[in-house]
């Protein structure tokens, strides 16, 4: 389904047209099709149908309280990384009882928030972790429901900053000493072994990583409960990877119908944390061309927005596909790098892509749905961009763009 396409040469989101989007909030923005977000949401649903499951979206792809709002009112789940993002989720309107905590890092205090919310449970990604959350458990005369994150040693095949389940990787607790330390949360009173959990990585784009990951963690699910360690639920993490240029990922139906295949025994709760595949190609960047610069070696379209808006292309050397919005320029196609105002010879959005532009022309930048603002930033003092949720035919502010003073509120000079 085509949630942004071109009716009469002007892109569209819905059926609102991007120019009218621009031109009534400003550049740079980040816009949202809320239809796009709810089909890939139903996409994870509907194939785990009659299976019992929980979808805990990952809140760190795009967590505005809109669309965490969207999902909690389809009754998601979510995966949350910090206390400020279980905050975002209880704001919204998520049930505290559908949230699980992942994360290397996670403090006391973010521990007791979460105890004190009554999260469906946290997954503890270390030995010393696991003491910590006894101890903070036993303060507030709670039990903690917990799974060991167990890296399981499998190769993701994606890029190195986004590969999480492998030895070297901070994530997890490694696969053969995992048994030892389930063995111990079973003997600390404030705790209560819930299940198990990995996660592997980000844009994964076949089924084989998940199955690698599945056959051993299954292999150690039989290996505890034959210790009577009672695993009810596991949980599959995210990563499911999606289209930006010519990947060809599995569809969320055929990357669970495996996950199912894989986890045979129907007592099994399964939970999925995905992220990407649910927002990522349901959000896009509208920028501006403020200048067209020829030089000697290239040709630059420089835009309003920047790599403090979308980093993945700098980070990642990531690969977006960037459109124009009208597709009636009078220009000659060239080509260009689309380069934003920052001060940095790695601010780019997109290298030599052929586009007709002239200054003043709106651009698209797809799959931008996915930490885009999410990972954006005030770098060079840029006030970060607004956010538009459109939904059946009408397009809603639901981030205003940042104002200088934003940016300098909390700063203080020596007296
Ligand atoms: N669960 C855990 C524990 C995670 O760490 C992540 C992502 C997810 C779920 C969701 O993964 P997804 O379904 O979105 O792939 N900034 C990078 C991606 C970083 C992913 C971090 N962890 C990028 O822009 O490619």
């Amino acid at each position: 389904m085509q949630f942004f396409q071109y009716t009469n040469r002007q892109l569209c989101a819905e059926n609102i047209p991007l120019a009218e989007v621009a031109s009534e909030f400003g550049t740079p923005c980040f816009v949202y099709s809320r239809a796009a977000i709810e089909h890939q949401w139903r996409a994870y649903d509907e194939a785990f149908a009659g299976r019992k499951h929980l979808i805990c979206y990952a809140v760190k792809a795009c967590s505005n309280l809109a669309i965490l709002n969207l999902l909690a009112r389809m009754g998601s789940g979510f995966d949350i990384v910090s206390g400020g993002e279980l905050q975002r989720v209880l704001r919204a309107g998520g049930d505290a009882s559908k949230v699980i905590f992942s994360g290397v890092g996670k403090t006391r205090e973010e521990m007791r928030r979460a105890l004190e919310a009554g999260i469906k449970c946290f997954n503890v990604e270390s030995h010393s972790e696991l003491l910590v959350l006894d101890s903070v458990a036993e303060e507030m005369d709670r039990i903690a429901p917990v799974t060991l994150r167990v890296n399981p040693d499998v190769d993701a095949d994606t890029h190195p900053y986004i590969a999480t389940g492998l030895r070297e990787n901070k994530f997890g607790i490694d696969i053969n000493d995992a048994g030892n330390i389930y063995r111990e949360a079973m003997s600390l009173d404030n705790l209560r072994v819930e299940g198990i959990d990995c996660h592997i990585g980000s844009q994964i784009t076949s089924v084989a990583p998940y199955l690698n990951a599945l056959e051993r963690l299954m292999e150690l699910v039989g290996q505890l409960r034959e210790n009577d360690i009672p695993i009810r639920h596991i949980d599959v993490g995210g990563g499911l990877g999606i289209t930006y240029n010519n990947e060809t990922p599995p569809e969320p139906s055929r990357l669970v119908e495996t996950i199912m295949e894989a986890i045979p025994d129907p007592s099994l709760e399964i939970l999925i944390e995905p992220g990407r595949s649910i927002v990522g190609n349901a959000g896009l960047l509208l920028t501006r061309v403020i200048y067209l610069k020829r030089g000697r070696e290239k040709n630059f379209a420089v835009v309003d927005a920047a790599m403090n808006d979308l980093i993945r292309p700098s980070l990642y050397s990531a690969w977006q596909e960037i459109v124009p919005v009208s597709e009636e320029a009078a220009a000659t196609p060239e080509r260009y790098d689309i380069v934003g105002p920052v001060c940095e010879s790695g601010d780019f959005l997109g290298l030599d892509r052929d586009l007709a532009l002239r200054e003043g022309d709106l651009l698209a930048v797809f799959g931008a749905g996915a930490y885009g603002f999410s990972m954006s930033s005030n770098y060079n003092t840029r006030p970060r961009a607004a956010e538009i949720l459109v939904d059946a035919g009408q397009a809603h502010l639901v981030r205003c763009r940042e104002s200088i003073d934003d940016l300098l509120r909390g700063e203080a000079m020596l007296e």
